[in-house]
């Protein structure tokens, strides 16, 4: 969510110091390349040995490097970081801040910075709730940085109140949502249908196939790592989400689907139908379980609800939508005649004759098809980078 992302970590001097060992892993975990600066005071909470050891880079300190008098800097770093995030940020620090002080390497960096800083003040409440901190951090806001709140409750001194450190977790989310706003698909809504659906039988049995869901998966990642707000509307799958900002809906059966579907359709801006949905559900559900004779059985079948035709009919105009084929015999026919049937933007082809393509697999091959005959083919690829290329053909439509 944050990968390759330059992040200079200024460390002051706050008790809240000790948690920026954690602080730095998620911001590493999360994609960042980060770079420590530390304030002398904030060496006495936690060492430099520890934050070099987690980020794999020396940290900062001072503006001399080396005994050979080399120099950190300041310039180069400030304008090296995509964002500075000083965490916490003492008193002392936000005051020097706030009328200029550059006395150290960190508030050197402040003061050449070019990209968003974002300061967590972490200190007593006394020190927090006292006019000229108040004064401060206004100030700072004012200049456009982004203050981040405190938290309440126990706090160092034994007392309790504000002025803890916000939590490392909301930290990261602040900054991630940050970057998303900055990203290409920002402020999108998609949706993104994945997996099977279940029709049931009786109450151990139901029709299904063979689809994992990997492929609407990879899309919603790939989306939400775009910055869309993404909602995925899942049958059946052992898959989790990664990104925590999918909002996730299990359904089970095509009706269930249908439903969850149709009550956000209008609201969307794009529309990618990646699930295989049952075309027929057995016309009587049994409640008790079927039991075997010396006959044969036949089932009765009734059509399901087709979504995407469905959506077809009530799209919007500036509305994208987004459909799939998986074939087995006159692949490029029956794609024209579903885009064409389902008033689709585009189509996207699979053939089962295609190795690692289809059901199950990590690769998928594909064929755009789209609402002017043209047709793109892909190569090969995992399915996270066909999820790519599905997206990077839908923002030529933007
Ligand atoms: N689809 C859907 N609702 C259904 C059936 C399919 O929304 N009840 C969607 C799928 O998500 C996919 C597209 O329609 O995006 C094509 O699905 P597919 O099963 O290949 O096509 P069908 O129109 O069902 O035709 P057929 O099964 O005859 O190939």
């Amino acid at each position: 969510m944050l990968s390759g992302k330059k992040i200079v970590l200024g460390i002051t001097g706050s008790i809240a110091a000790y948690k920026t060992a954690s602080l730095l892993r998620m911001l590493i975990k999360h994609g960042a390349e980060v770079q420590v600066v530390m304030t002398d005071a904030a060496k006495e909470f936690v060492t430099p040995l520890t934050l070099a050891t987690l980020s794999k880079k020396p940290v900062y300190t001072s503006f001399v490097l080396n005994t050979h008098g080399q120099w950190a800097n300041h310039v180069e770093l400030a304008l090296w970081a995509d964002c500075i995030l000083i965490a916490p940020a003492s008193a002392n620090t936000i005051a020097k801040m706030a009328y200029g002080l550059c006395d150290n390497l960190l508030t050197a960096i402040y003061l050449s910075a070019k990209s968003q800083v974002f300061v967590a003040p972490a200190m007593d409440l006394d020190m927090y709730a006292h006019p000229t901190t108040k004064r401060n951090l206004t100030t700072l806001k004012s200049f456009g940085n982004v203050v981040l709140p405190v938290g309440n409750g126990e706090l160092a001194s034994g007392l309790s109140g504000e002025g803890r450190m916000l939590e490392e977790t909301e930290i990261v989310n602040h900054l991630v949502q940050y970057f998303d706003k900055t990203k290409r698909l920002a402020k999108k809504k998609v949706l993104v249908t994945a997996g099977p659906t279940y029709e049931n039988i009786d109450p151990v049995r139901f029709i299904g196939n063979h689809s994992s869901g990997k492929m609407g998966f990879a899309l919603a990642e790939e989306f939400a790592n775009e910055g869309a707000e993404v909602t995925l509307i899942t049958g059946p799958t052992q898959l989790i989400c990664k990104h925590t900002t999918i909002k996730r809906i299990d359904v089970t059966s095509a009706e269930d689907m249908y439903n969850a579907v149709t009550a956000i359709n209008k609201k969307q801006d794009i529309l990618v139908m990646s699930a295989a949905v049952a075309d027929y559900k057995p016309s009587k559900v049994s409640k008790v379980k079927i039991k075997k004779n010396n006959s044969n059985f036949d089932l009765p079948l009734t059509k399901t609800k087709d979504i995407l035709a469905y959506l077809g009919k009530v799209k919007p105009k500036n509305q994208i939508l987004v459909g799939f084929a998986l074939e087995t015999n006159n692949e490029l026919e029956h794609a024209i005649e579903k885009l064409k049937k389902k008033n689709l933007n585009f189509i996207v082809l699979n053939s089962l004759r295609n190795k690692g393509a289809g059901f199950a697999t990590d690769t998928n091959q594909i064929t755009i098809l789209d609402k002017h005959n043209q047709l793109t083919e892909f190569p090969l690829k995992s399915k996270t980078e066909v999820a790519k290329d599905i997206i990077n053909t839908i923002t030529t439509l933007l």
